[in-house]
């Protein structure tokens, strides 16, 4: 596996490949790597002769200082696994790299990205949007691979492509769970033993609701009653929010039904984590 940190020498490689008739796949992630990375890995590698996987933790995504401090960073562990993957480069741009002094623009990333968690963490899609734009002009990929965890995300992410014209494939890989159910996070390991005993509650209610929305149409305010009362009550969470949306636009529902995905994010002490369920 071939380690690249300049965004010259990337795009140089990118370029070259593309030449020689290959496609190239590109994972994005902030390190931390865990079996639903791999999952992404491994996507891109059976459907592409190339595969890049970058490691960058942008601080431009971050609403809350402590938050970015806090992000688990560890390499070492991070390249056995992509090497594992069969993954072909790994591109580990430092901050200077990806914005050196004089960096000044931003992608202003609109109402896709104004609720949920764009209204809860102010400026995180734009500054998302911004590494993402840039990560894909250094490695120049044919299809990019997001997780259906980050499901604003990967809206968000589609909408900036295509209004932008970037010539690049957008995929999206479902979220990859523990036997538990618990949604694989790089978050998770900060979890105490207790709370992570309780998360799983998230997508067994989850599933519940989007069971109960199959079977009886119902009122969106009442399912997000249901979520906001019972997950409180068999755990320590603290719900942030839970929205139930147009799959496609990401618009809210006023009926939870097919075609319809409901998200929430929720607390666990000073951990925050996000779901979702589509019905
Ligand atoms: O999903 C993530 O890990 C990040 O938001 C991404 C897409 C790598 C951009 O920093």
């Amino acid at each position: 596996m071939k380690i690249i940190t300049s965004v010259a020498e990337m795009q140089e490689w990118s370029s070259a490949e593309r030449s020689a008739g290959n496609s190239v796949g590109f994972v994005p992630t902030m390190g931390a790597l865990h079996e639903g990375h791999a999952k992404l890995f491994s996507e891109s590698v059976t459907r592409n002769q190339r595969t890049v996987v970058s490691i960058f933790v942008n601080s431009l995504q971050f609403d809350d200082a402590s938050d970015l401090e806090a992000y688990p960073r560890q390499l070492e562990q991070d390249c056995v696994i992509a090497e594992r993957e069969n993954v072909h480069v790994l591109f580990v741009p430092n901050h200077k790299e990806m914005y050196p002094d004089g960096f000044t623009s931003i992608i202003s990333t609109g109402s896709i990205a104004s609720h949920m968690e764009g209204l809860h963490r102010p400026g995180h899609f734009d500054g998302v949007a911004t590494v993402v734009v840039k990560l894909l002009n250094a490695v120049a990929p044919t299809v990019s691979y997001f997780g259906e965890k980050d499901f604003q995300q990967v809206a968000v992410i589609r909408q900036v492509v295509r209004d932008l014209n970037i010539p690049c494939e957008i995929a999206s890989v479902t979220t990859v769970r523990d036997k538990s159910g618990l949604a694989l996070s790089s978050r998770n390991m900060r979890l105490t033993a207790e709370h992570l005993g309780q998360a799983p509650q998230i997508f067994i209610l989850l599933s519940q609701i989007a069971e109960q929305c199959r079977t009886h149409e119902t009122s969106s305010a009442a399912m997000k009653n249901r979520f906001n009362t019972e997950l409180p009550a068999v755990t320590a969470a603290t719900v942030e929010y839970v929205e139930i949306v147009d799959s496609n636009t990401l618009r809210p529902a006023q009926i939870a039904t097919n075609g319809t995905t409901i998200c929430v994010a929720v607390w666990f002490g000073d951990v925050r984590l996000i779901d979702n369920v589509s019905i």
